[in-house]
């Protein structure tokens, strides 16, 4: 059995690390688009034609079942690989739901950060429109931080004084929760803990995610415990430098054992 996972850059490591503490037995294909990572700014066309090329070299690596740890790859692009290729697939979108469920009772609003392109989509709108009863959901757009990501940019001053202009306007008293509604998000978890109020809770997907992967799994009834675990990196670029980027941040994700937060 091996899992494949996919998404733009290292942000899917991310749910990868959620995924190897979950089914350690597993083998893992992980994909990262190098060639065109980030997604999140550029045109829906472009990155529909991207995903495929790259997925279907991972089916032709051979894959048993696909996370698409990506949520504006999967914003744009889940259906039509769903039509394409018979094996179990399983998409990301912005923890909205779960959000808004933990925040009824705070009569808080719920901020969701994605890519541009994510809440671009009919597919969040549509997503929102079913979830927010309340009318609680508000978005924003953090074009830079993938770049920020790819580059390893987590100096506290620099990523601390980027989230706080973008939170200038808003007054946080009104807000109960923060949804991670990109992968490359949630390396920046521990940077927002420290700098948003107390109250406020960080929510992201992917453990919702990779529960939605174990049910799958026992679906189609091709969990494996035989595996080792193995992980098998690739790129787009076929760049030395970023397979180990991203070995490397799979081993501190997994050292630090972080699980941000849970949409459990
Ligand atoms: N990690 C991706 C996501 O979850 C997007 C990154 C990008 O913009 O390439 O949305």
């Amino acid at each position: 059995m091996t899992i494949g996972f996919f998404d733009s850059g290292i942000g899917g490591v991310t749910v990868l690390a959620e995924s190897l503490r979950r089914l350690p037995a597993e083998d893992y294909l992980y994909m990262a688009d190098t060639l065109h990572v980030p997604y999140g700014t550029k045109s829906k066309e472009d990155v529909q034609i991207y995903v495929l090329e790259a997925v279907d070299r991972m089916i032709r690596q051979g894959i048993d079942a696909l996370v698409v740890a990506c949520n504006t790859a999967t914003s744009i692009t889940i259906n039509e690989l769903r039509e394409r290729y018979s094996l179990p697939i399983i998409g990301m979108e912005p923890a909205v739901k779960p959000a808004v469920e933990m925040n009824r009772a705070t009569g808080k609003k719920v901020l969701v950060f994605a890519t541009p392109l994510t809440l671009q989509q009919p597919r969040y709108y549509a997503l929102v429109s079913r979830v927010d009863e309340e009318g609680i959901v508000e978005s924003l757009p953090l074009p830079e931080l993938v770049h920020y990501c790819e580059a390893l940019q987590f100096d506290r001053k620099i990523m601390g004084d980027y989230f706080r202009s973008k939170l200038a306007s808003y007054d946080l008293n009104n807000y109960g929760i923060v949804v991670l509604g990109c992968t490359h998000y949630i390396y920046y978890e521990e940077i927002l803990r420290e700098l948003l109020p107390p109250h406020i809770q960080i929510v992201d997907g992917n453990v919702g995610t990779v529960r939605r992967l174990m049910a799958q799994l026992t679906r189609y009834g091709i969990t494996a415990d035989k595996g080792s675990g193995r992980v098998r990196f690739m790129c787009t670029g076929d760049e030395p430098e970023y397979l180990a980027k991203m070995q490397t941040a799979l081993t501190l994700l997994q050292e630090a054992a972080v699980t941000p937060v849970s949409s459990e």
